[in-house]
Parts: structure tokens; C-alpha cells; sequence
């Protein structure tokens, strides 16, 4: 079996680095969709964690929406079960239920579908259970929270509450790292005072991969294929796809499974073939008018800003009327934020959540 996934050691001890000497107790990663957050979590900084003696835990909130409180208990049971952490994180998957498929580390994990009950009192109180437990074991522990900005609806505002006692009570035996592609859901939980369960978090903007992933990919395209390719060539073709891992990694794929030995060419036939832009305008064609020229002006003409009359000028113009009222322009910012279009840094700052996504506007702008 040829190794498809480039280490990220050294990230890995950086950030235990931050808990073992008490610079932190918990970490925030933020990367858009597709980034590698999940595997680095799972493969590196779980791997790490376990070698320097945490117990590991690792729950996504993504796999059981609906179900959050049952998902984590899943996660927290799951973490006595003895065994190297990656067995016990295959056995959880496989406990969780949901009609999603992970693809983790070349390995597809399904998973099977079984209706979710509410999250109920009994479900908070096991996982209460559960983590006071832990934190009066000698060994820490280290809690892995993917995709929790799923958490920042109002429904689960007893299990976030419930959060914020028990990591604030055991927070020295207890290491926390949330992960969230939505950086405005996820800071909308980190200010929202009702749900300061993150206050304590440091906020980390989660690095892109480099030319050093590009050579470790190239590598194993080697052993897949006996072929040697351009780092040069190559590295400029990841930083195209904006430094999207998971693009690149199909690019080789499909260029072992086609026999094209040449990046350019394959990239070009990638890109025939395989629609990478399809979700865009499948995102576009969902957007209602007034939402399209709230993207083109922030894409195109930012210093506008949004509410502005030449703002609202802007966007009259795109929409065929005359006058857009602030409130409109407002409800249409609110759509893009709960589609996690948009995301907000700073007061009053918008910014498209994906960077891609922004790309394929300008270059579809006009059309
Ligand atoms: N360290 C890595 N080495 C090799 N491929 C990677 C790595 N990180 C990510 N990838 C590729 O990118 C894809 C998406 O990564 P993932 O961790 O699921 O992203 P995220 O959790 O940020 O959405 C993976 O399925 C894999 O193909
Ligand atoms: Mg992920």
C-alpha cells in the first residue's frame, strides 16, 4: 500500500507544545472545507496526543447534526475501549450512525443509518458522567471537536452549556481542540455570550499546505506509477488550485488511472473532465438575484462597502431597480451567512468563506 498522506509532524508538536507547557488549554482551527483539517487531526496531531500519553477522543458534529450530545457520548465511550487510537476511532464511525461516508487516509469508512433520538437530559448526563471521570484519571485527555459550528444553533444551547461547565472545571486534565470550516459560525459562538464555552480557546488560522506536501504527493505518485513529475510544474498547479489538497490528490489520482505522465496536461484534462467548479455554480444558480450582486460587489468593488449608496447603487443596477433598501441588502448578507457563503472577520468586514469560490466569480462576472 503506497502512503498517500504527507505527515504534518511537526504542526502536530507545535500545538501539543501549547498544552504541555500551559500556554493554552484548547485550540481553535479554522480552514475552509476541503483544507485538510480532519485528516491532520485524525492521522497527526491524534497520533502525537497518544504518544505523549492522552487519552484521545475524537467527534465529529458533522456526521450526527441532528444528534450532536449522542455523537459526542459515542465519542467519550469509545475512548476506554482498549487499543491504538485508530482502531478505536474505526470502531466509533462504525458506532455512529448516519448515512455519511468518511474518507479518511485513502480508507472509505461507511456508515450505516439508524434513526437518531433527541438529545435528551440522560444524554447530558452520561456525558457529564463520562468527563468527570476522565479528568480523575492520571492520564489527560484530549478531546477532538470537528465541524462544531454545527453547535452555534439555538437547539443545542444546553449541550454548548454543558460544554462550558465541565472544560472550564476539568480544564487541566482536559485538552480541547475544535475544528470549523465556517469561520462565522464559529465565531459567532466564540462572541455570543451566551455560549462562551470557547472563551478559553486560542484561535488558530490553520496553515495551508506547501511545496514540502506538493514533494511527499509526487512521491507517491512515483511508487504508483514509476513517473517522476516537475516539483516546479506541480507546486505552481497546487498553488492554482489554491493550495486545495484534496483537489490535488484527485489530480494524481486520475492521472495514474488515465496514464498521463505530463501535470499540464493533466491538469487540463482534469479539469475537463472532472467538473471542480460545479459545486460553484451549483451555489451560484441557488442564490436569489439580490444575493448575486451582494458576491460581485464584494468581489469586485469592496471598497464600497455594503450599505453605502453607491453600494446599494451597485447592486440596484445588477438587479434591474432602482432603489435597494439597507434592509434588503441585510437579508441578503443573512442568507449568504447561514449558507456559509460569507463570513464576517471584524465588525462590518464581509468575506467570502471560500477563497475558490470567490475566484470563480471573478471569472464568471459579467456573464
Ligand atoms: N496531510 C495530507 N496528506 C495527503 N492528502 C491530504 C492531507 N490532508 C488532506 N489531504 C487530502 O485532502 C482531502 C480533504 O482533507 P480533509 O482533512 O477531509 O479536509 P477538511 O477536514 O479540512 O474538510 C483528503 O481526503 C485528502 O485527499
Ligand atoms: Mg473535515
Amino acid at each position: 500500500m503506497i502512503e498517500w498522506h504527507y505527515p504534518r509532524t511537526e504542526l502536530a508538536q507545535q500545538y501539543m507544545n501549547a498544552f504541555d507547557t500551559g500556554i493554552t488549554g484548547a485550540l481553535a482551527l479554522f480552514a475552509p472545507r476541503r483544507m485538510g483539517k480532519t485528516e491532520f487531526i485524525l492521522l497527526d496531531l491524534a497520533v502525537e496526543a497518544e504518544s505523549r500519553g492522552y487519552q484521545v477522543a475524537y467527534c465529529s458534529f458533522w456526521n450526527l447534526q441532528d444528534n450532536p450530545a449522542k455523537a459526542l457520548r459515542l465519542a467519550l465511550d469509545g475512548i476506554k475501549k482498549s487499543g491504538y487510537w485508530r482502531e478505536k476511532w474505526h470502531a466509533y464511525t462504525e458506532s455512529i450512525s448516519s448515512e455519511i461516508s468518511a474518507e479518511i487516509g485513502g480508507a472509505n469508512v461507511k456508515l450505516k443509518s439508524r434513526p437518531s433520538t433527541p438529545a435528551g437530559e440522560d444524554e447530558l448526563l452520561e456525558i457529564i458522567n463520562l468527563l468527570g471521570k476522565l479528568s480523575r484519571e492520571r492520564r489527560p485527555t484530549l478531546l477532538l471537536l470537528d465541524e462544531v459550528q454545527h453547535l452555534s444553533n439555538e437547539r443545542f444551547a444546553s449541550l454548548v452549556a454543558t460544554l462550558r461547565t465541565q472544560f472550564d472545571e476539568h480544564r487541566k486534565k482536559l485538552h480541547v481542540v475544535y475544528t470549523g470550516s465556517s469561520r462565522d459560525g464559529l465565531q459567532r459562538m466564540f462572541r455570543d455570550r451566551k455560549a462562551p464555552m470557547f472563551h478559553a480557546a486560542q484561535q488558530v488560522d490553520f496553515p495551508d499546505l506547501d511545496s514540502k506536501f506538493v514533494a511527499f504527493m509526487l512521491q507517491a505518485f512515483e511508487k504508483a506509477s514509476q513517473r517522476k513529475l516537475s516539483l516546479a510544474r506541480a507546486t505552481q498547479i497546487f498553488n492554482t488550485m489554491n493550495r486545495n489538497p484534496a483537489l490535488f490528490h484527485h489530480l494524481l489520482r486520475h492521472m495514474v488511472i488515465k496514464g498521463i505522465w505530463d501535470i499540464k496536461k493533466g491538469y487540463e484534462n482534469f479539469q475537463a473532465l472532472v467538473d471542480v467548479e460545479a459545486d460553484h455554480q451549483l451555489l451560484w444558480d441557488d442564490c436569489k438575484p439580490i444575493d448575486k450582486a451582494v458576491l460581485k460587489l464584494l468581489v469586485q468593488s469592496p471598497q464600497f462597502g455594503l450599505y453605502t449608496e453607491e453600494a446599494r447603487s451597485f447592486i440596484g443596477n445588477e438587479i434591474g431597480t432602482e432603489g435597494v433598501s439597507i434592509k434588503e441588502v441585510q437579508n441578503a448578507v443573512k442568507r449568504l451567512r447561514e449558507s456559509q457563503v460569507l463570513y464576517s472577520p471584524s465588525r462590518g468586514e464581509w468575506l467570502l468563506e471560500d477563497p475558490q469560490f470567490r475566484n470563480w466569480i471573478l471569472s464568471h462576472i459579467g456573464s
